[in-house]
């Protein structure tokens, strides 16, 4: 079994301080740190840019784990491997040709992400899955942190298992939204080996992240 893994959504962290925060995720035990980046039109929020990540980067050498929701996405591909994330995580529907955005992040020589909404289906990647490095699943609506888990997902998450053992692939299984203490068990018994998590690592034990981050590990 791979090793869990923490990914925390900096969407939940206090915005005016954002270097300082990612240095205190670093040494808090987070594994990389997970960037929502949302357009308004994609999903109804807005978030940050690439320059906000390059700025970012010079403040640590942890892995830069960046989840795009923005359409159409595959001309924003280069500038956001331009501003330093490590992992590229596009959404099937945000762009017109898949494989060719999916070719695109290799060229780049980054790590490629396909992000699944709670209503996207495996079929729609199967595929891709041994050209890419990550399947991040949504187990909320994309668009906003704090939203409730929706169970739903496990069984999603329990098929992309079954097919990655029966291809003996070794993509990454990244579960997103809505995680806390109660359902990370459930999600890493799914199948998830990487944990998003904005309000549970942020918000809980008044903002503890050590401990929080710790907790989702030991579940
Ligand atoms: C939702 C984002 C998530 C979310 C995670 O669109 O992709 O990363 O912010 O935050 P919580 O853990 O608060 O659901
Ligand atoms: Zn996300």
């Amino acid at each position: 079994m791979k090793k869990i893994q923490i990914s925390p959504s900096i969407l939940s962290a206090d915005f005016s301080q954002l270097g300082k925060e990612i240095k205190r995720l670093e040494e808090s035990g987070a594994d990389m740190i997970h960037v929502d980046v949302m357009d308004g039109h994609f999903v109804p929020n807005l978030t940050i840019g690439p320059p906000v990540i390059k700025a970012l980067k010079t403040t640590s050498s942890i892995i830069f784990d960046v989840h795009l929701m923005i359409s159409p996405v595959h001309k924003y591909i280069e500038a956001y491997s331009n501003a330093g994330a490590d992992i590229i995580t596009i959404h099937p529907e945000a762009t017109d040709n898949l494989q060719s955005s999916i070719s695109k992040i290799k060229e780049l020589k980054k790590k490629v992400g396909i992000s699944l909404n709670p209503e996207t289906k495996i079929d729609v990647i199967t595929k891709y899955l041994d050209q890419i490095d990550l399947v991040l699943i949504m187990s909320v609506n994309p668009g906003f942190g704090g939203q409730k888990f929706m169970p739903e997902v496990l069984i999603k998450i329990k098929d992309l298992k079954k097919i990655q053992i029966e291809k003996k692939l070794n993509f990454d299984i990244e579960v997103d939204g809505g995680i806390n203490f109660e359902n990370s068990k459930s999600a890493i018994e799914a199948g998830a080996n990487i944990l998003v998590s904005g309000t549970t690592i942020f918000k809980s034990n008044n903002g503890d992240i050590k401990k929080n981050i710790e907790l989702l590990k030991s579940k």
